[in-house]
């Protein structure tokens, strides 16, 4: 699919109020997005899993406007409360999605969303709150009626495109349990416009795996991933750690099918490493590990290696820790955390998560 095939023809029926809620789970890369072209076009496919607890809960009202005017009309609540923080985004997602959904300028919107997990816990919000947002435009678009829409399988792929457009991240939320992002010269059906639920046989050991978000720094990120992302164009190392990435994409293919932990968790671990490695060595180069959060690794590589628990460890562009293993070791990997790990984690927070389905809507 091009994106021409997201321009809508028409529409045939006329709304004129209405609202919509869904709700959308955040996700974790397992094969890293760290470098993207014009467009929101990543640089290199990547792999996450859908998450089931932190998620974003996103009703959208509309009301048609008496005469279209030539502005996007919204008005934004976090929580229930007036947020104009975020308008900036939304304004930016609205002028990039026009194109494709004609429509927004049609209508005034109200936009009351909310966030499972706790504010400000260093935990991003813009893969849940960008794949719902995307998810409510579409049901709008749903209900105006085109041909298109009413197929489930394109109604998923535009509005993973969309959210794309939002964060790209993002279009990686909207289904579960395992997605795969990028054009990947060996899985046929792969896209760089939207996620696609990983098209091979998944173990069963990787339905219900748990990740155990470890709260290490609930600051403000000190790069935004936008300017993170922009330090990939010219870096020395650029052409390798993308080449890396479609290999590691190989290689878990074997790994998915046969629940290989021991190959699964060298190459998770890698991924993150080595996506810390890049900011480092980027210029400007910064550095988003604090020491807890070396000291946390430390930790699971001592116990992995003295209990043999399959239980490892991945990170996003922050401080925070995401526990990852499978569910039949729960009570002695949480007991790890709570007696060894918690100690390290701000405010001794921690989120407990595992594999989701995917959005819903209410
Ligand atoms: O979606 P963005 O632009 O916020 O980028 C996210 C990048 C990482 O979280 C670091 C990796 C990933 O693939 O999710």
């Amino acid at each position: 699919m091009s994106e021409k095939d997201f321009i809508p023809r028409q529409y045939s029926n006329k709304i004129e109020k209405g609202e919509v809620t869904w709700q959308s789970p955040s996700n974790i890369a397992l094969v890293k997005y760290w470098g993207k072209k014009e467009n929101q076009i990543p640089a290199n496919p990547s792999v996450s899993f859908t998450l089931n607890n932190c998620k974003t809960t996103t009703r959208f009202e509309f009301l048609k406007k008496s005469e279209k005017s030539e502005t996007f009309d919204f008005e934004l609540y976090f929580e229930g409360k007036k947020k104009e923080d975020f308008r900036p985004k939304i304004q930016q997602f609205f002028e990039r999605i026009e194109k494709y959904c004609p429509f927004l300028k049609d209508y005034n919107f109200k936009i009351h969303t909310e966030n499972s997990f706790p504010h400000s816990s260093g935990i991003a919000s813009s893969a849940s709150g960008m794949s719902a947002l995307a998810l409510c435009v579409m049901s709008l678009e749903k209900e105006l009626g085109s041909n298109e829409v009413n197929n489930e399988e394109y109604f998923y792929k535009k509005a993973s495109f969309l959210a794309r457009l939002g964060s790209g991240s993002a279009c990686r939320s909207l289904e579960g349990e395992l997605i795969e992002w990028g054009e990947h010269e060996n899985i046929s059906e792969s896209s760089d416009l939207f996620g696609i639920k990983y098209p091979f046989e998944i173990h069963e050991v990787f339905k219900t795996f748990q990740d155990t978000i470890l709260l290490v720094d609930k600051g403000q990120k000190q790069v935004s991933s936008s300017v993170g992302h922009n330090l990939m164009h010219g870096h020395p190392f650029a052409e390798n750690r993308f080449a890396q990435a479609h290999s590691n994409l190989d290689k878990l293919k074997e790994v998915f099918a046969s629940g290989n932990l021991e190959e699964f968790i060298a190459i998770v671990e890698s991924e993150a490493l080595t996506l810390h490695a890049m900011m480092m060595s980027s210029n400007p180069y910064f550095i988003l590990i604090k020491p807890n959060t070396l000291e946390i690794i430390n930790k699971i590589w001592e116990f992995r290696e003295a209990t043999k628990t399959p239980v490892c460890f991945t990170l996003d562009a922050g401080a925070n820790v995401h526990v990852l293993y499978p569910e039949k070791n729960k009570a002695k990997v949480l007991e790890f955390i709570k007696n060894e790990l918690v100690v390290y984690c701000e405010k001794g927070q921690y989120i407990c998560d595992q594999v989701g389905k995917g959005a819903e809507k209410l």
